[in-house]
């Protein structure tokens, strides 16, 4: 039996996310440049998409540049630019070929204007495929988000759109850019490392976290289904006692 066979398909976890970390190290054990490992790691980001889509997985969320990422030198967040433009010229038509969908979270108007305009043509190019959603985190922080979204709120009331009552898990989501995707059931975190980075703060309040000692480029479709069978072996309670969840 493979790992995919293993694999209860009833049991697949409607939204993903994951914190893609190693490409560094993985360069480095190699004697390599970091970017080198950046470039595998794109190789791993195809892996991750097709294995996803072929699980049934409907939405992926990928980190892939995080606010505090600016701060790497400036040759390394170069590279990652065009990577990140070489990416969407080579992988546009395969998404296409594969129905999914691309959207990005996180503040893109501080992305180079080339690669904002390679993004946005990728997000109209695939806006009517219907199969998985793939969302690229860039220039994201959970912290961000949430701030913009306290903001948002505390503008509405001061034109008096809503009142304070007003506020309730509900709006805040609403207020985020991840507001037209469902909370993900499941975060992996790659290279052995085991903390959340500022990533989806307030969507992953009842996730399930997976970590990984495999470095992101050697990330590959059977380390993502030995993940889903982890995830399928939890039991997912919510605050309620093991018992209530048997008899629903
Ligand atoms: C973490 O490894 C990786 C990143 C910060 C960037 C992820 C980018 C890619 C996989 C390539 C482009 C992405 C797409 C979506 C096409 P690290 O550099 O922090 O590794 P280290 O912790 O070993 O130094």
């Amino acid at each position: 039996m493979t790992l995919l066979e293993e694999i209860d398909k009833n049991n697949i976890p409607r939204h993903v996310a994951i914190i893609m970390d190693g490409n560094g190290r993985w360069a480095k054990k190699k004697g390599n440049s970091r970017l080198f490992g950046h470039k595998n790691g794109v190789k791993a980001v195809r892996e991750a998409t097709e294995a996803a889509a072929q699980m049934g997985v409907q939405y992926l969320t990928l980190y892939a540049f995080s606010t505090e990422n600016w701060n790497r030198p400036k040759l390394e967040v170069d590279g990652l630019m065009t990577l990140l433009v070489s990416a969407i010229e080579n992988e546009t038509k395969k998404l296409n070929e594969n129905n999914i969908r691309l959207h990005t979270i996180g503040d893109i108007t501080r992305l180079p204007k080339n690669v904002r305009a390679k993004l946005n043509g990728a997000i109209d190019n695939t806006a009517s495929n219907t199969g998985m959603n793939l969302v690229l985190a860039l220039n994201y922080s959970g912290k961000w988000d949430i701030t913009n979204a306290v903001k948002r709120i505390s503008q509405d009331i001061k034109d008096n759109k809503i009142n304070v009552e007003d506020i309730n898990d509900t709006l805040i989501t609403n207020n985020l850019t991840t507001a037209q995707f469902p909370d993900p059931e499941f975060l992996i975190r790659t290279s052995g490392e085991c903390r959340l980075s500022n990533f989806l703060l307030w969507e992953l309040a009842y996730a399930e976290f997976y970590f990984t000692e495999t470095l992101w480029p050697d990330f590959s479709k059977d380390t993502f289904y030995e993940a889903i069978k982890s995830y399928q072996n939890r039991e997912r309670r919510f605050g309620k006692i093991s018992e209530q969840i048997k008899e629903s």
